[in-house]
């Protein structure tokens, strides 16, 4: 499995939890949802496994290794993919200040979580759709053998690294717990 499978596969387990907010929300607009548990565990999920590893690693190993093979930092894809990290972030916050609120929501609370969770799951998925088409295969393109390696290479550290310090078991369980309460009626 090289790096490019192993952001392929981060890819899939956020589209999953992804899946998993639209159901809680469409809970929350239909009124029968009143809990905030399954929230809290989402924003949870997509503040460390999307912002602090997965986004993480894209912007401290993946984007610095194609920088190196002549992409531009400060525009085109790059400049994209950067400036979406951080519109993500402000979203996860809007979403974890909805999460955080003490008292009961209001359907003015109501409205505005699923306005914005609506939006995260919306630019979520474009996003990983653009970076598959535009970041991904430039992997292939401009890396050399030994440059994929490396990069392979500092994936796997970084995971290690999370696997040591009990994080990665963190956010194992928590997608697991919320994909027990969701399960897809599919079944995957
Ligand atoms: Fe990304
Ligand atoms: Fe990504």
């Amino acid at each position: 499995m090289d790096a490019i499978d192993l952001l392929l596969r981060e890819h899939e387990m956020i589209r999953r939890m992804v899946d998993v907010l639209e159901q809680y929300i469409a809970r929350v607009d239909s009124g029968v949802e009143q809990g905030r548990h399954e929230l809290v565990l989402l924003v949870t999920f997509f503040r460390e496994y999307v912002d602090l590893s997965h986004h993480e690693k894209e912007e401290s190993i993946l984007i610095p290794a194609l920088v190196r093979a002549g992409m531009s930092w400060d525009s085109g894809p790059i400049e994209q993919v950067r400036k979406e990290h951080n519109l993500e972030r402000y979203l996860t916050q809007a979403l974890r200040h909805a999460s955080l609120q003490a008292k009961t929501w209001s359907v003015h609370d109501r409205k505005h979580l699923v306005d914005v969770a609506r939006s995260f799951l919306e630019f979520l998925r474009n996003h990983m759709t653009k970076e598959e088409e535009l970041l991904f295969p430039a992997m292939r393109e401009r890396l050399s053998a030994e440059a994929l390696e490396d990069l392979t290479r500092r994936l796997r550290r970084f995971e290690e690294a999370r696997e040591a310090s009990g994080d990665a078991e963190i956010t194992r369980r928590l997608a697991e717990e919320l994909l027990e309460r969701f399960a897809p009626e599919s079944g995957t």
